[in-house]
């Protein structure tokens, strides 16, 4: 098993399929009235969160305590951070506090990489600036098997702010390893040039939603992240919700087959509407669910649940 988890790249294709079949067992556990395990029972997680989060923080404090493990959330604000402590001083205090691993979210593209040159531990790529979210991968990667049988041959839509997006960097990463094919559907200032063939050879760009959405069997919604721009991307959001927002009348364009899913938070009316987000064809809320059982495997797998 690795040892980090940094990037939809670091899984081939047997290693993430294993995390996805240790995934399904920790399921198990949530439907248990005592949902908890004793596998990392006297491990340190430790989450260090210098951005806003609200699923997935309390998703992996959620996975580590469900298998036992002494979790320490440590969030920038309120701590020396704050006063201008560094990212290495931080990694350090950590590193003799004892952690067995450490979950990083980080505004940094690249954060997650240096701080696992500065720790004995595990480091968990939680969200590094525009770059990964890989457990975000994986937790999709899962509610697609789940909800469809297969990853390999899956045809999934990755629909609005590509620019911005580390969902779908890491997904474009994890989906191709996996033998589905990716399509890139945004406007084009929101989609990098030449980001389909830099990730995965196969994967393409479309500009228009209409015409790839009878030939999918998922469609993944896209935050537009207002947050990160800084620029005006598109004339306006109503302009943005009538050609890249998924609506009823879109969605029946979709194969009897196909699911809707969305990594949250929503912007409600904007790349989704309430209608879409809240039908049986949704596997939003799934895939909260999902991201705890996830996150329980990466962690006990990382730290050795079987091996270490
Ligand atoms: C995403 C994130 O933070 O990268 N959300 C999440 O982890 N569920 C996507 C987003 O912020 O739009």
């Amino acid at each position: 098993m690795i040892r980090h988890l940094l990037s939809g790249a670091d899984l081939d294709a047997a290693t993430a399929t294993q995390i996805l079949d240790t995934a399904a067992e920790m399921a198990t556990v949530a439907g248990r009235e005592v949902k908890k395990l004793p596998a990392l029972r006297g491990r340190t997680v430790v989450n260090l969160f210098y951005e806003d989060s609200t699923r997935t923080r309390i998703s992996f404090e959620a996975a580590a305590k469900r298998l036992s493990a002494d979790v320490i959330n440590f969030s920038a604000k309120g701590s020396s951070v704050a006063k201008g402590e560094s990212l290495k001083d931080t990694a350090l205090t950590l590193q003799a506090m004892g952690a067995d691993a450490v979950v990083v979210r980080h505004p940094a593209s690249g954060a997650p990489h240096r701080l696992a040159n500065w720790v004995d531990g595990s480091v968990v790529n939680a969200g590094d600036g525009t770059h990964e979210h890989p457990t975000q991968a994986l937790l999709d990667a899962y509610t697609m098997r789940s909800r469809l049988g297969r990853l390999a041959g899956l045809h999934v839509a990755i629909v609005g702010d590509v620019l911005h997006s580390r969902v779908a960097r890491s997904n474009v990463l994890l989906l191709s390893t996996l033998g589905a094919k990716v399509t890139l559907v945004g406007p084009p200032t929101l989609i990098p040039v030449d980001i389909a063939a830099a990730l995965a050879p196969g994967t393409d760009v479309c500009y228009d939603l209409d015409a790839v959405l009878p030939g999918v069997d998922v469609v993944m919604m896209l935050r537009v992240q207002r947050e990160r721009m800084n620029d005006s991307y598109f004339p306006s959001a109503r302009e943005y919700a009538r050609r890249y927002g998924l609506d009823a009348p879109r969605m029946r364009r979709l194969p009897e087959h196909a699911i809707v899913m969305h990594p949250g938070p929503m912007n409600r009316g904007m790349e989704i509407t309430p209608e879409v987000a809240d039908s049986p064809r949704s596997t939003i809320v799934e895939q909260v669910a999902n991201g705890v059982s996830v996150r329980m495997a990466v962690l006990y797998l990382l730290l050795g649940g079987n091996n270490r």
